[in-house]
Order: structure tokens, then sequence, then C-alpha cells
């Protein structure tokens, strides 16, 4: 029995200024609204987690006692009051919960299911300043929503995610963003000037609550933790966003040969502010993204044609699953999203649709390194025909540019985030041809040039080695998390691991782990040798292990 309530994303309203409509993958299937992410037996009790995608990077389940949808902050208050005196883990569920990795699942040490708090009543406009171009929201509500808001009053967020159906508090715990590597870059962490939680408190507030609201403005220290938590702080209730009036922006695709792009990436991020690359590396082509702000006055319906974003016929899809032959991907595609034609888009990585299973690998490599980067993948590609297929078909190589941050979470050094989607076998022993390409380039973004993953993609594999990539950064941040959260109600068994704590470790050993990221092999069983997959070295990136098939012949 379904016994969340469900909130469907209305595509054909979209605003009429530039906002994207959606990163990755749309279908055009029948109607179809993501299903919710919590399904209890009884009432809100007894219920089972998942997320946007249906599943989980180790496909476990996730089973929790009960989930609450406070619709007011005294609620909130009285939500997580309870969870302290009941001392049960605790995490913030969102409307449709789109972070791939296990983020939101409150599993304890013990294994103890814990309590959810949903955030999905929290969705409101709590007031604005329109002089000082500030808004603040309820953290549920949908980037969507706000960007509608905000539209409203003449004003727009400078910065926002590819995708509108995330919300406030959960794009920030994960330290979401578009792309920009100039003014203070497009991160929308970057643009909080104040945040409201709600956290736990040992000992009881006038009104008996064993919590507290803590309120951070533009200049408290503990912002820099609490802007990207992961949800280890506590429940954030409100945020106040610095915005600007509203604008256009001109957008052009200009599809460009691959041969020398990586030298001029950085001259490219310098000069166009919100501008992307898209690299097709099978098809050696490069997709940059002109993109400008134009004055609100400036002609034009402010539609964008990001080639990337757009739905794709469904036959498209289909044998992209099927072929494992490089189709040919054509920029003058055009977008089918009316609703009035009886067909919606709908969400392609919707677990009820049979369609799309993937993984994403998401890594920020610094500018420094983006050129050498790019040219060890070039070198793979030229050494293995056909391998790199699988990506181009899911869209290539996005790389967007974010800045570097004070946010203690936050980036490191000014990067590029280069998204990697590819196929994930719905079997997970099922061994891919090019495994190993796609591993090694993995590898090469996360250990070669020390990418920072994105908390809310990638693999298992993508969070190793956390705690040294951050060093001093992350003893600030769990300074601030064990004054808020001392007993650690709103950590889990996944960000224990993530953050290196607890000896909890996000490598899962197994027969096959390494086919689904969740180990480095090390032996051959961590990969498939029934099927001809053994575990050896990286071809260009020598200290990279991976799944290789080896032929009788090349035996
Ligand atoms: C189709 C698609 C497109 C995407 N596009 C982009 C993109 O363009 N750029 C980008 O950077 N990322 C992108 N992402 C990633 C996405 O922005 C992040 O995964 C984001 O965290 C999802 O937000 P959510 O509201 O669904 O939060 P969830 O995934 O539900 O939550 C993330 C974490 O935040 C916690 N949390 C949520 N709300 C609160 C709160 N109020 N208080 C405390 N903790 C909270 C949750 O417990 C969880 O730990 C995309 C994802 C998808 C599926
Ligand atoms: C929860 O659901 C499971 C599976 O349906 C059932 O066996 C169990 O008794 C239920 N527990 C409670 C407390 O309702
Ligand atoms: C808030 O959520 C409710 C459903 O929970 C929905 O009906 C409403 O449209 C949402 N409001 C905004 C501003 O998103
Ligand atoms: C990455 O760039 C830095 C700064 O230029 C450099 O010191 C480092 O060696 C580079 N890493 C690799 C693997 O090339
Ligand atoms: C970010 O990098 C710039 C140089 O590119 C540097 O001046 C600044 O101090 C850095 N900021 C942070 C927060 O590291």
């Amino acid at each position: 029995m379904r016994t969340a309530p469900s909130l469907p994303l209305q595509f054909s309203t979209l605003p009429a200024l530039f906002h994207l409509l959606m990163l990755h993958l749309l279908l055009v299937v029948q109607a179809s609204p993501p299903g919710p992410v919590v399904l209890c037996q009884s009432g809100n009790t007894n219920c089972t987690l998942t997320n946007a995608y249906g599943a989980f990077p180790d496909r476990s389940t996730c089973h929790v006692t009960a989930v609450s949808y406070p619709s007011t902050e005294e609620e909130l208050l009285r939500a997580v009051s309870d969870a302290a005196v009941k001392r049960h883990r605790v995490k913030v569920v969102t409307v449709y919960s789109h972070s791939i990795p296990k983020l939101s699942c409150p599993a304890g040490p013990d294994g103890r299911p814990g309590l959810l708090i949903s955030t999905q009543r929290l969705n409101r406009t709590v007031s604005t300043d329109a002089y000082g171009a500030r808004m603040t929201f309820e953290a549920g509500i949908t980037l969507r929503s706000l960007l509608d808001a905000a539209a409203a009053r003449g004003m727009a967020l400078p910065h926002s995610p590819y995708w509108e159906g995330v919300t406030l508090g959960g794009l920030l715990s994960t330290g979401s963003h578009g792309s920009s590597a100039v003014g203070k870059g497009s991160a929308v962490h970057e643009y909080v000037v104040g945040m409201r939680l709600v956290v736990p408190s040992a000992v009881p507030s006038a009104d008996g609550y064993y919590a507290k609201i803590v309120s951070l403005g533009e200049h408290h220290p503990d912002l820099l933790a609490a802007k990207v938590s992961l949800g280890v702080l506590g429940v954030i209730s409100q945020v106040t966003l610095q915005l600007e009036p509203m604008f256009k922006r001109s957008v052009t695709n200009r599809v460009v040969s691959d041969a020398t792009f990586e030298q001029s990436i950085s001259s490219f991020a310098a000069t166009t502010p919100y501008g992307d690359i898209i690299w097709y590396p099978s098809q050696a082509i490069v997709v940059y993204r002109d993109d400008f702000k134009l004055p609100v006055t400036a002609k034009g319906k402010g539609r964008n044609d990001f080639i990337g974003f757009r739905p794709q016929p469904t036959f498209f899809i289909a044998s992209a699953r099927a072929a494992g032959s490089c189709l040919r991907v054509n920029p003058e595609l055009t977008c089918l999203r009316s609703a009035e034609d009886g067909l919606v888009t709908a969400c392609g990585w919707d677990p009820r649709f049979e369609g799309l299973f993937y993984h994403q690998t998401a890594v920020s490599i610094p500018f420094a390194n983006i050129t050498d980067f790019v040219a060890d993948v070039k070198k793979l590609r030229d050494a293995n025909s056909g391998a790199l297929c699988g990506p181009d078909l899911y869209f290539g190589f996005l790389m967007r540019f974010v800045r570097n941050s004070t946010a203690y979470l936050g980036k490191t050094e000014d990067a590029v985030d280069v998204d990697i989607t590819y196929y994930r076998a719905r079997d997970p022993r099922q061994a891919r041809l090019h495994e190993e390409v796609l591993e090694e380039i993995e590898q090469m973004a996360l250990f070669k040039y020390r990418g920072l993953p994105h908390w809310g993609k990638n693999r298992n594999v993508g969070f190793i080695g956390m705690k040294d990539k951050l060093g001093a950064r992350l003893q600030k941040f769990l300074r601030v998390m064990r004054r808020y959260d001392g007993e650690g109600l709103f950590s889990s068994e996944w960000t224990d691991a993530v953050l290196g704590l607890r000896g909890k470790e996000v490598v899962v050993e197994g027969n096959g782990c390494a086919l689904e990221g969740l180990c480095i092999c090390s032996r051959d069983e961590h990969c498939a040798p029934e099927q001809g997959y053994y575990c050896g070295e990286g071809q260009v990136y020598r200290q990279a292990r991976v799944c290789r098939k080896i032929t009788e012949d090349s035996g």
C-alpha cells in the first residue's frame, strides 16, 4: 500500500524564462509522475525507503520504522525531539530523493531501522527582501517552485542544478551546482546567506522539546559547515538565498571536432559565464554551450536548447540499450514535452519504466589537471575502439565548471565536474564489454588527478579516501557536527563511511563487487572470471585495477 502523498511534476508549466528542464534523459512514455520513495505497511509505520532510481548502489533495501510529515517548524521540532528521546537514528527524506548514494537511509551501526522526517510539506516561501534581493524558503521547496516564486518577484537564482525536481535542502546538502567558473561559481551554496536548522538537544527546551532551532546569519562561521552537510547536522528548516534581478540567457550550441579541445577548456570557462561542454569521445566531437547573460528586456523566449537536456524519443533509448553499437547523437532532436498531446515526458530513471539503469560517475578535476585528464582519456579511447560508445549514448561526458569554496565539504579547488553516465546491468553479476575502460577513467579521475566526487552521485568507489582529500576541512566540519548532533542521530552507516568515521568503509568486498563499483578489484573473484573477466592493471594509468576480458588468443 502506498501511503506517502505524492507530488507530480507538471512538466507542461515550465516558466518562460531560461530554466533547464532535465539532466540526462527524458523518455516519452505514458503519464507517470515519480512514485513515492517511502512505502509503508500501515499508515506511516513499517516502511521501506528507496531513491528516485529505485535502487541504491549496493542494491540493498532500507527499512525504516516510521516516517513523519511535519508541515510547520513547530512540528519539525517535535519530530526531531521524538527521535532524540527514543535515541533513534533519523534522516531527512525529500519528496523524490534524487541522490544516488544511500544518503537518506537512517540505518544505524546495529542495522536497526531508524526514522524518516519528510520535508515534502515544508515547501513554502517564508519571506522576501526585495531591496536586498533575498528570499527565504522552507527547505523542502523544489527548485522548480523556488525559481517560480523568485521569478514572480522579478528575481532569479544566479546558478542552479540543471534538474528542477530537487529540493533546496537536498541540493545544498550534496553541494549541487550548475556550471560557471566566473564570480562565486555555480554551486548554489555560494548564494546562501542564512539558514535555520533544527538539531537534537540533550536538555529540554522551555516547551519540553529535546530539540532546538539554530539560526545562522550570513557571517556565522558554522554556516561553512551547514551549507553542505550531507544532512548530518540536523534538519535544515529554512534557507535564505542571495538572488539577483531577473535576466535572460543567450544559448548557442557549437559542435566542433574534439582535436585539441582540452587545451582550451580553461579559457572557455573563463570567458563563458554559464558555459558547459559535452564531449562525445567515440564520435570525436564536442558541443560547446556558448551561454551568456542578457538583460530581461532582450528579445526571445528564453527557451534553452541544450541538447543534453532534451527529451529523447523512446526508440532512441531502447536502441541505446539494445544495440551496443554506436548510434549517432542527433543535435537536431527537438523537445517533446507537451502534456496536451496525450504524451508526457517521464524520468528515464523511473524504476517503473523498464528502460534505463545506469551508473553515474561525477568527479571534479582541478582546472590545473583537466588537460592531462582528457589527453589520458583520448589515449584510452584510441587504444580501445568503440569502448566509449556507451557513455556517448547516455549523452557523453558532461563537463561543468565549479569554483573552490569556503564550505568545508565544498570543492577545494576550481574544477571541471565531469559527469559520465553509463550502462549498469540489471543483473549485478553481468560483466560488460569495455567495462575496464570506464573503470580506468573513474580511477584516473579519482586517484591520479585526485578528483572530488559529487556527494549525490557516484558509485561507492567514488568516495574512497575522502578523509585524505579533504584534510583539515573535514576536521572542521566534524567539530561542528559533534556540537550540533553529539549523539550522531543524523549519521548513518553510509555517512560514517564517507566521512571516515567509526571504522566504516565505503568499499563492500565480495564476488563481482568491482562490476558494481562497490570495490576496486584486487582478486579475480571481484570481477567475473566465469565470464572471462579478470582483475588486471590499467593501460594508461597502470595503478588502476580493472576487470578486463581475457579471450583465449589474447590470453
Ligand atoms: C536527473 C538529475 C539531475 C541532476 N542534475 C544535477 C545537476 O545539474 N547538478 C548537480 O550538482 N547535481 C545534480 N543532480 C544531483 C542532485 O542535485 C543531488 O543528488 C541532490 O542532492 C538531490 O536533491 P534532493 O532534494 O532529491 O535530495 P535527496 O537526494 O533526497 O537528499 C540528499 C541528502 O540531503 C539530505 N537532506 C535533504 N533535505 C534536507 C534537509 N532539509 N535537512 C537536512 N538534510 C536534508 C538527505 O537526508 C540526504 O542525505 C541531479 C540528479 C538527478 C537525479
Ligand atoms: C512490518 O512489516 C513486516 C512485513 O510485512 C511484518 O512482518 C511485520 O510484522 C510488520 N511490523 C510491524 C511493527 O507492523
Ligand atoms: C507544496 O507541496 C504540496 C503537496 O505536498 C503541493 O500541493 C504544493 O503545490 C507545493 N507547493 C509548492 C510551492 O511547491
Ligand atoms: C595536477 O596539477 C598539479 C598542479 O599543477 C600538479 O602539481 C600535479 O602534478 C598534477 N597531477 C597530475 C597527476 O598530473
Ligand atoms: C580559491 O582560489 C582562488 C584562486 O583561484 C584563491 O584566491 C582563493 O583564496 C581560493 N578560495 C578558497 C576558499 O580556497
